[in-house]
């Protein structure tokens, strides 16, 4: 069993990647589940990771945290979203409730008490994670790894910067500049996960309740990628972060050198990657820049085939 905190701002590949964190597939040991603002406010967030939950009966300490960045404003994304920050499903009001406190205290009290070293599984901005590194920096030597999606090559909120990484790029860089070790799922891997019309197709087939709320995660999100990037349907980035804890080889990483830019104009939330090591920069990082897609589809696949019982296929 490897120990996660899943930090996440649910998000509909978010909510992918923690049913595939929870499914029977899994030898992953939550410890629990931060929220932080990013797709929309941290609150409506931390509701959606509640629904999420209860759906798949998941008894595990849900506690929110930051409302928004290290110094910037907030910045959300209900375009990609929607208003609740996870529209399509129609999931009722969570019954279970949120665990007092602050995600950054209970991410350091986790970490520093817990007997086997941790993984932070950070999909949204980096904010509690850099406030936990911060606050505690003691909590770096029982860290094993911090496997988060964010940055790439290109950007999707600029034309140099990512989503997570670009809404708080003063966080993000105190992640990567903290000398824990970095497992990254860019946009340049991410984008090679699109829930085509086929793959939704697939996922209907799949006859329980976690097949059936994907799906209408996969049609919302779809719709929302082909009308504001003309893609051939969402592409499901966070869920890279879980599948690869599940099963690393599906991926091509490269260990470079990565920092965060936080003061160009046009450049600001960029993740610096030191392909070709020109700068004599030590490496910091496990950059994701390629995944064998038919293994993740299937593998996918037989993930949402186990819940309510189903047996994987031979
Ligand atoms: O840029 C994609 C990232 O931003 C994903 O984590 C998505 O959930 C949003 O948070
Ligand atoms: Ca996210």
């Amino acid at each position: 069993m490897r120990n996660v905190i899943l930090d996440c701002d649910p998000g509909h590949d978010d909510a992918i990647s923690i049913i595939i964190a929870a499914s029977a597939a899994s030898d992953l040991n939550i410890l629990g589940i931060t929220t932080v603002a990013g797709n929309v406010e941290v609150e409506k967030n931390t509701i959606n990771t509640l629904k999420i939950c209860e759906l798949l009966e998941l008894d595990v300490p849900v506690v929110q945290g930051a409302r928004r960045p290290l110094v910037k404003a907030s910045e959300i994304a209900p375009e990609i979203h929607g208003e609740t920050g996870m529209d399509g499903p129609d999931l009722p009001d969570p019954q279970v409730e949120v665990t007092e406190g602050h995600a950054v205290d209970f991410i350091i009290e986790q970490v520093m008490n817990s007997s086997e070293q941790v993984t932070l599984v950070p999909t949204g901005p980096l904010t509690n994670i850099a406030m936990a590194l911060i606050k505690e920096p003691r909590i770096i030597e029982n860290i094993d790894e911090i496997v988060l999606m964010g940055g790439g090559t290109f950007g999707n909120w600029t034309p140099a910067a990512e989503f997570n990484i670009f809404v708080d790029a003063e966080a993000a860089k105190v992640v990567y500049d903290s000398s824990v070790p970095v497992t990254m799922f860019g946009l340049d891997v991410t984008h090679q996960v699109i829930a085509t019309d086929d793959i939704i197709e697939r996922v209907g087939k799949i006859d329980n309740k976690i097949a059936v709320f994907v799906k209408e995660l996969l049609i919302f999100f779809g719709e929302t990628y082909k009308n504001h990037f003309g893609f051939n349907g969402g592409p499901i980035h966070d869920a890279c972060t879980t599948m690869y804890l599940l099963k690393p080889e599906l991926f091509k990483t490269e260990y470079l050198n990565v920092t965060v830019e936080t003061k160009g104009e046009y450049s600001y939330g960029m993740t610096v990657i030191d392909t070709l090591s020109v700068t004599g920069r030590e490496p910091n990082t496990n950059v994701a820049f390629g995944v064998d897609t038919e293994a993740f589809w299937r593998l996918f696949e037989e993930i949402l085939k186990l819940f309510d019982g189903g047996q994987p296929d031979e």
